[in-house]
């Protein structure tokens, strides 16, 4: 697939959300140099230009200062609602909700399924911070921006982030309603988030991922797990670029290369977590077996009434391991 026109890198689709947002994303050097009220620092964000590391800092500066003018709360933890799994925002007690659009260079989630929406609050008695929608590379959105929300949620405060996601199963024995402690995964989008002059201050050039997922808080969802009664698998979760889903024979190569779970999102975000210091979990829920297994042709509303039927018990494990981390 083609995100961008080769003769201008990083220009987004003229159909992409990047480039249709009513944001304040713009390209258009009299408005970039008014700073935006409540903004610290102004920055000249540039749709057309690829955000390196190196430009993270001073983005990072203009989402803080934005979600601070709405709140103080100062999350423990950051976590990311995958497709069909939005309904653990409706946990959150004394929410404050500010939609994409309102944040400093993030255009409105677009994929079916994700609201955009950046939620503050408390879940269980602990604050956190959640992300309802997340941004795809598929929809055309540079690597830089698909890691933002982890790096704010770092930025705010958070030690630990918790991914989420819709996933098909690549384990034949991972059927639709299996949910997937993630262990590993397999970067196969041709894309790191991580290219270009490096930000020192967030995280180092050459990124260790040995242990991204942490083996202290897998086993901490496997307790949650245990406590709510919600079965809990483990696998590889490989991560490929959409939006189309995968051929049979995809689906048999990802096996051979050790996959348990495929899916669009997480790889990218995971990476930027680690770089940023954050201690990473997350949990696949799989909402379908992969293509080839079932002889029948996969949809987006299959993934979407599989994650509404097992969202709930997603919901529930994590609450409970966000109930039982141990106080900071
Ligand atoms: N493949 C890729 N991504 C997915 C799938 C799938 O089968 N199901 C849900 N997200």
């Amino acid at each position: 697939m083609s995100v961008t026109d080769p003769a201008e890198p990083g220009t987004p689709d003229p159909g992409s959300p990047a480039a249709t947002a009513p944001s304040q994303v713009t390209a258009d050097p009299q408005a970039a140099a008014a700073p935006k009220a409540g903004s610290d620092p102004p920055s000249v964000i540039d749709p057309s230009r690829p955000i390196r590391p190196a430009d993270q800092p001073s983005r990072l500066g203009a989402l803080e200062a934005a979600v601070r003018a709405r709140t103080a709360l100062v999350p423990e933890v950051g976590i990311v609602l995958g497709s069909g799994l939005g309904g653990l925002a409706d946990d959150l007690d004394e929410p404050i909700a500010i939609p994409f659009a309102d944040l400093p260079g993030w255009p409105s989630a677009t994929a079916p399924g994700h609201v955009g929406r950046l939620l503050l609050g408390r879940l269980a008695g602990r604050p956190v911070v959640m992300l309802q929608g997340r941004f795809h590379i598929y929809e055309g959105n540079d690597p830089g921006l698909v890691i933002q929300p982890v790096l704010l949620f770092q930025r705010l405060g958070a030690r630990i982030v918790v991914l989420t996601n819709a996933a098909g199963g690549v384990d034949p024995a991972f059927g639709p309603g299996t949910l997937m402690v993630i262990a590993d995964h397999l970067n196969l989008t041709g894309r790191t988030p991580l290219l270009g002059p490096n930000a020192d201050d967030i995280g180092p050039r050459f990124q260790d991922l040995t242990d991204a997922w942490s083996p202290r808080l897998r086993e901490r969802l496997h307790e949650a797990g245990r406590a709510e009664g919600v079965e809990l698998a483990e696998g590889i979760y490989a991560g490929l670029l959409g939006p189309q889903y995968e051929t049979p024979a995809e689906v048999r190569m990802l096996r051979t290369l050790g996959a348990d779970a495929v899916g669009m999102s997480t790889v990218l975000e995971a990476i930027a977590a680690r770089w940023a210091g954050l201690e990473v979990c997350g949990v696949s829920l799989v909402t379908n077996a992969g293509a080839g297994y079932s002889g029948v042709a996969l949809s987006h509303e299959e993934v979407l009434a599989a994650g509404a039927e097992a969202g709930p018990r997603l919901a529930r494990v994590i609450r409970r391991f966000v109930a039982d981390l141990p106080q900071s």
